[in-house]
């Protein structure tokens, strides 16, 4: 089906998903709806990010996507599966797919979970992971620094980025827990500092890749896929401020 897929986040955090996406299926069109006005949403309630977020797949939807990735955690947390009620057509969290990234990969079953302080809150991974599988340790760690290092593009600078990672993390430096999940896209972008401050010996999932993978599969099974559209023109929509966008979008 000629139509694009719809992927939404509160800034730049979405990128690291349509990058995945236009791996993963470079025939599709993408567009992407960044919530760069309300932008942290992890500090604010839960009420307010699924009123930003109902109103951001709302916009897609009027641009005639056929599907939305909510590429946010924060996001996902807050209106999933409710969302998935109201709206005819189909929509992808990323809480689920890396849970399940992360149950497949730790052999000790203890894993460290980095987001936001609302996806904390929500217990949403919590929830995901137990309810595959109850034997599972989780350590949660709400990494806002993370977000704001992001943003502000400070993590342009190694050393800041290195600093910023290692403060925040450095209570966990001797952790059992062999499995890190990012969970939040935001996160992927700064992956290479946490793998090294981990000294490579984690397993580290990016939720947002796993989300492409199971929508790919889901979206093929449904005949969603573009047959063959060889230059698709991906559209970035940005609500509020766009320059520090376009400088990590480059
Ligand atoms: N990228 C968003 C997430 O995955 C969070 C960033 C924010 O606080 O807005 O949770």
């Amino acid at each position: 089906m000629n139509k694009p897929i719809g992927i939404m986040d509160s800034g730049v955090g979405g990128l690291t998903v349509m990058k995945e996406i236009i791996h993963a299926l470079p025939s599709e069109e993408v567009y992407y709806f960044a919530d760069s006005l309300h932008c942290p949403y992890g500090p604010k309630s839960q009420e307010d990010v699924k009123r930003y977020t109902a109103e951001a797949v709302e916009f897609l939807i009027n641009k005639g996507v056929k599907a939305v990735i909510i590429a946010c955690n924060t996001a996902t947390a807050a209106v999933m599966p409710e969302l998935r009620d109201e709206i005819d057509i189909p929509v992808y969290g990323v809480i689920n797919p890396g849970s399940l990234g992360a149950l497949r990969k730790s052999d000790n079953n203890e894993i460290l979970l980095l987001a936001t302080e609302g996806t904390i809150k929500s217990g949403a991974y919590e929830q995901g992971i137990l309810s595959f599988d109850q034997d599972v340790k989780i350590h949660n760690l709400a990494c806002p620094e993370f977000v704001t290092l992001i943003e502000s593009l400070d993590y342009e600078n190694p050393d800041i980025t290195r600093r910023t990672v290692a403060e925040k993390l450095a209570p966990y430096r001797e952790i059992k827990a062999d499995t890190v999940i990012l969970g939040c896209t935001h996160f992927p972008i700064i992956e290479k500092y946490i793998d090294e401050f981990f000294k490579g010996e984690k397993h580290i999932i990016d939720a947002g890749f796993e989300t492409v993978s199971v929508a790919l599969v889901q979206l093929h099974k449904k005949k969603l896929l573009t047959a063959d559209n060889k230059s698709p023109v991906h559209k970035i929509f940005i609500h509020g401020e766009n320059q520090r966008f376009e400088k990590v979008m480059n």
